[in-house]
This record gives structure tokens, C-alpha cells and sequence, in this order.
């Protein structure tokens, strides 16, 4: 690949960038073993089939087979180019960058990249415009009135679009952006004569911010009633509200650090929490939490605490948000806000303190939300009903796996509807029954960590002996090059796995090229994507300090042997081939005798 970068500088970036900070930016990352492990983002998985070696600096993925080190894993994840992922990395670990000229390589289409240029232009204005103006001044005094600190408006860089039709469009114009573009962006309307004015007139602006950070749409609230109360820009190849979580790329490390995550409804949540010094706090924007959102919050979090207004819409939309993200695997906690409060007028009233104590750390387990939510469908002063809603919760209940927190749920129903406990734990012995609880494995998620490490390491030991052995001793070659020299020096490339000639091979070469170790480097080196791929596999291999020369020559003489092995049999299949040209059938029969015992002789090696 072409790139005007040094070669030394590419080196000090990827030196001081850890791949494990690097990817833990994307994936909650557990330390098992000398290895952390997590769900990999590539393909959409349960258990963490994927791992990070700090020491070598690469991941691989067990279950969907991607691997390399961290400019690979961002140029996978971003669409990033190598350029791009070096100028990335560079910002990151604060190494100033030659100037390597204003060719700019991006996955973005012209027409993309001057519609962020826009957004960013237009969160500047108008947030000049709210901060120091005339124009934003009526904008101002409302965030005043809601309590917004000017701290948060610069930390959400909350703008102010005033109340005049063009006044956006000409500030674009002037800037020389292409109107239709800006059109169909979303950020101007066409009328019926084909003119164009502005689409956000009069509102707050809430920047909408990428992961990254990039403002890729607006929300925009009217600062007086009307309708609608909130806009946002529509829908584009850029901005797709389902894949998008309101201020992500802020809360991201509180919400590693924390492990814990506070999903709200509304954007005002998120800022008031946040000034008020929660900071684990995101929003989706106006729509119900998607499949997507859930799925991406799980790669980061094991807990999300979900905080919907105490209304009905709230009560409804809760059920739906907690039953999806149980789906994908995370743990869900309910927040219990009473009737007709918002998370941003609760803070507002009894402050952030307050709001921690008493709302998020008090949050109901799901089995407690639920039973409050069923309440609503019956009329629990009638018996009938009563029993309903009793059948109905403890269906819930024989769903959870620990029977300790069986019992705590059965005391609650025991306790407020008199109901004994024996005809309690009785019906959920028969519910469980019925849902063939009793057969199942008990696979909670404590233990979904290990479940695919060992069931990877199992599926190896199938593997016949000298490929096992191979893949051994390449994983130490690549991690000592004396162990390298002097298997060249025995076998050079004679392996028997093709794939494992060519890696050997590839190695040799990098020796030579004067390199010590560093399976990081040597992937960056590789240009084949298979390759790369067998090369963190192997590497990946659990790797013992102390090597001794014993193990090493036990492993060379095994590969030599399968080679002979091989040998052998072709030339008896020759031999017995020549025979029945000759029509000798016994000697024929003899050969192929020989060659099932050799066979065998094999097989039980392995
Ligand atoms: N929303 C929207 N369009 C609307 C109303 C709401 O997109 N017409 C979205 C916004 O993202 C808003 C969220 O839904 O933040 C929650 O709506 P709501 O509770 O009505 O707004 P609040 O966040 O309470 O806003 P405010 O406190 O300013 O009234
Ligand atoms: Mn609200």
C-alpha cells in the first residue's frame, strides 16, 4: 500500500498505542487467563469467542475467524483507510504527524464528506450564535430556564438556529456548499417554488454526535409551544436514528469504568444527568430502542438501567427496551420514577445526588418491574383477576435459574396476597416442569466466558497429531526467532499443511529482513488476508515461557515423520499399482495390506 508515512513513525504509533485500549473503545473486554476475552463486533454472538493478547499486540475472533492488530481492527471497524487509521491513532496517543499532504483517502463519498463539513460548520455557528450573540439570545435565556449550565452547553455544544428563513441557507451558500445537496442532507427544505429555506427555525439545537464524535444530524427543539416539539434531520446514508444512541462518544469511558450504563428517553435527560455529574448517560432519538442499539450496547456493558418517563408511554416502551436487551444478553435494571415525572424534572427538583441515590440505585430487577407492570391489566381487587396476575408473575419467576432468587420473588407474592408458600413453590415447580427446565444445563452468564475458549480448545485436540504439531511449533517460532533458525535450519518449509509452509516461509523473511519478534508487525507485513488470519490463529495458541529443546525436536521429528509417512505410501501405492500391471494379484493384495497397516500405524498416532 502506498503511503508517504515513514516507516518509523508508523512504528511509534502502533508502539504507543495498546491494542487493548484500542479495542476496548469498542468491546467490553474481560482479563481471563493471559488473554481478554469479549463479544467479537464483527459478527453478532452470545458468548466471546473474541481475544486480545496484550503481550503480542493482536486479536483473533474464534468464532468468525477475523484477526489482526489494532490498525487492522480499526480499519475493519471504521471502514478506515491505512492512512486514515494512522492519522487516527496518531491524534490518539498525541504524536504529531509529518505532513504527509492534503490527498486525503476516505471511505466516504464526496457527497458525505461535504455534509459533515456543513454539520460541522453550522454546530459552530450556532453555538456562537446561543453563546455570544443577540440573535441566540432568546435561546440562551431558555437553556437558563431549564437550568442548563454553560458548561453543558459547550460540552453538548448545544446551538441556537434563530427564526429567519434563510438565514442558514445563506450562511451555507456563502461557504459554497452545493444546495441540493444540503436539500436532500436534511439540513434545508425545498418549498413549492423551488426555493430554499431553512429547516431548523427558532429551535434549540441538540448536535447529534457519531461515536466518533462527528456531528451527522440535528434535534431541535421550538423554545416555545408548538408543534412539532422536537425535529430532527431526516433519515440519510449518514444518519440512521436506529444506530445511533445520543451521546455515545461522551459516555463511553464512564460507561466502561461504571459498567453500567443509563438509557433515557430524551436528550434534556441526558444533559441534565450529565451536568449534574452522571455521565454513563445516552438516549435513542425519539424511537424505540432497536435490535442494533441493544446489540451494540451489549458489547460494552453488562448492566443498562433503563430510565423512561413514570408515564404509560414510558411503562410501555420500558417493557419493550428490557425485553430486547435481555434478548441480546444484557442485564437490565428499572428505574422507578413515579407517575408523570421525567428524569430531567427530577433532577431538576431534588438534584443529581438525589437522582443517583434514590432513583438509579434503587432500580427494580426485571421480575419486580414486571410485576408492577402486569398490574395494569388487571383489577386486582377482583379475585378472579387476582389469580390471573398471580399465574401470570410466576410463569416469570420458574423462567429465572437461581432458586434462591426464586424463593425472594415467591416471598414478595406470598406476603402481599397471602398465598402460602407451598402452593407458591409448587406451581412453579409445575411451570418449570412444563418449560423442560429440568433437563436443560444451567447456562447463566457467569460462566459464558469460558464456554467457547474450551470448546475451541476441544475441537483442536480432533486435529490429527502433526498438524497439531505444526501449529505448535509455528506459534513459537513466530514468537522466538531462535526457535525459527533453527527449525529453518532442520526442515525449512517442510511442513506438510501448505498454508503452514507458506507462514514459514513469510517468516524466514522477516527474520532476515533484520526483525526481532512481534506478531503485530509481522501481520502488518502480510498482505494475504487468510494468511493473516492462520497467523493470530496460531499465535493465539496458549504458549508455555519455558520451551524445552526436547519439545521442540519432538515436534520437528513428528512432522518429518508424517512426511515419510506420506512418502511411504506413495511409493507403496506405486509398488501395487506396477503389480497388477503385472498381474501378480497376491502381491498386489499384500501391498494393499501393508499399506492399511501403515494407515493405521498412523492414525493411532495421532
Ligand atoms: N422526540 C422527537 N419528536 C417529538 C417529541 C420527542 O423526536 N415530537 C424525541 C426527542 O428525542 C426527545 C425524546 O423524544 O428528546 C423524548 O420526548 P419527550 O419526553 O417529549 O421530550 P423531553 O426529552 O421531555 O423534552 P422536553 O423536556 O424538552 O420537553
Ligand atoms: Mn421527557
Amino acid at each position: 500500500m502506498a503511503n508517504q508515512i515513514p516507516e518509523e513513525v508508523i512504528e511509534e504509533v502502533r508502539k504507543s498505542n495498546d491494542i487493548v485500549d484500542v479495542i476496548g473503545e469498542y468491546v467490553q473486554l474481560k482479563k481471563q487467563g493471559r488473554n481478554f476475552f469479549g463479544l467479537c463486533p464483527f459478527h453478532g454472538e452470545k458468548t466471546p469467542s473474541f481475544s486480545v493478547s496484550q503481550e503480542k499486540q493482536i486479536f483473533h475472533c474464534f468464532g468468525c475467524g477475523k484477526g489482526g492488530n489494532a490498525i487492522t481492527f480499526l480499519m475493519e471497524m471504521e471502514s478506515y483507510s491505512f492512512i486514515e487509521t494512522i492519522k487516527y491513532l496518531a491524534n490518539r496517543s498525541g504524536i504529531n504527524l509529518p505532513d504527509i499532504g492534503s490527498e486525503r483517502e476516505s471511505p466516504l463519498s464526496k457527497e458525505n464528506q461535504n455534509i459533515l463539513s456543513a454539520y460541522e460548520w453550522l454546530t459552530k455557528l450556532y453555538h456562537h450564535l446561543i453563546r455570544f450573540t443577540k440573535e441566540g439570545k432568546e435561546g440562551l435565556h431558555y437553556l437558563k430556564d431549564r437550568g442548563i449550565s454553560e458548561q453543558a452547553i459547550d460540552d453538548f455544544q448545544l446551538g441556537f438556529a434563530p427564526n429567519s428563513k434563510i438565514f442558514t441557507a445563506e450562511f451555507l451558500k456563502q461557504k459554497g456548499f452545493n444546495q441540493a445537496l444540503l436539500v436532500q442532507s436534511g439540513l434545508l427544505s425545498l418549498q413549492n417554488d423551488n426555493s430554499v429555506t431553512d429547516r431548523f427555525r427558532g429551535r434549540i439545537i441538540f448536535p447529534i454526535r457519531n461515536h466518533l464524535g462527528k456531528t451527522i444530524a440535528f434535534g431541535g427543539r421550538l423554545i416555545s409551544e408548538g408543534e412539532p416539539k422536537y425535529l430532527n434531520s431526516a433519515e440519510s446514508e449518514l444518519f440512521q436514528k436506529g444506530k445511533v444512541l445520543y451521546n455515545f462518544d461522551l459516555a463511553k469511558k464512564h460507561i466502561r469504568r461504571e459498567n453500567e450504563v443509563i438509557l433515557f428517553e430524551g436528550y434534556m435527560d441526558v444533559i441534565s444527568a450529565y451536568q449534574a455529574g452522571i455521565n454513563n448517560v445516552i438516549a435513542t432519538l425519539g424511537t424505540a430502542l432497536t435490535d442494533y442499539q441493544a446489540k451494540l450496547l451489549n458489547r460494552y456493558v453488562d448492566t443498562v438501567v433503563i430510565c423512561y418517563d413514570g408515564d404509560r408511554a414510558g411503562l410501555e416502551a420500558t417493557y419493550k427496551a428490557a425485553n430486547l436487551l435481555r434478548k441480546v444478553g444484557c442485564q437490565v435494571k428499572i428505574s422507578n420514577l413515579r407517575e408523570n415525572l421525567d428524569p430531567d424534572s427530577f433532577i431538576k427538583a431534588y438534584g443529581g445526588k438525589a437522582f443517583k441515590k434514590e432513583i438509579i440505585d434503587t432500580s427494580d430487577t426485571y421480575i419486580s418491574f414486571y410485576m408492577r407492570y402486569r398490574k395494569k391489566d388487571f383489577n386486582l381487587s377482583l379475585e378472579g383477576d387476582r389469580i390471573q396476575y398471580i399465574e401470570d408473575v410466576i410463569k416469570e419467576i420458574s423462567l429465572i435459574n437461581s432458586s434462591v432468587e426464586r424463593e425472594y420473588y415467591l416471598k414478595d407474592l406470598h406476603k402481599e396476597y397471602n398465598i402460602s408458600m407451598e402452593s407458591l413453590n409448587e406451581e412453579v415447580e409445575a411451570q418449570r416442569n412444563k418449560q423442560g427446565y429440568y433437563h436443560k444445563k444451567d447456562n447463566t452468564d457467569k460462566n459464558r466466558n469460558t464456554n467457547r475458549a474450551a470448546s475451541y480448545r476441544s475441537n483442536h485436540n480432533l486435529l490429527p497429531a502433526y498438524q497439531n504439531a505444526e501449529r505448535k511449533l509455528l506459534s513459537y517460532m513466530i514468537q522466538d526467532s531462535f526457535i525459527a533458525d533453527k527449525v529453518q535450519e532442520e526442515i525449512g518449509a517442510g511442513f506438510n499443511i501448505d498454508a503452514h509452509k507458506i507462514l514459514a516461509t513469510h517468516l524466514y523473511a522477516f527474520y532476515e529482513e533484520g526483525h526481532s519478534s512481534d506478531v503485530s508487525l509481522f501481520i502488518e507485513k502480510l498482505e494475504d488476508h487468510d494468511l493473516k488470519k492462520l497467523v493470530t490463529e496460531i499465535a493465539m495458541l496458549p504458549f508455555s515461557d519455558e520451551i524445552s529443546d526436547k519439545e521442540i525436536n519432538d515436534y520437528i521429528r513428528m512432522i518429518q515423520a508424517q512426511k515419510n509417512d506420506y512418502v511411504n505410501i506413495q511409493s507403496l501405492k506405486e509398488q501395487q499399482r506396477v503389480a497388477e500391471q503385472q498381474k501378480d494379484p497376491i502381491k498386489a493384495a499384500q501391498i494393499a495390506m501393508q499399506i492399511i497397516e501403515l494407515k493405521k500405524q498412523i492414525k493411532g498416532t495421532t
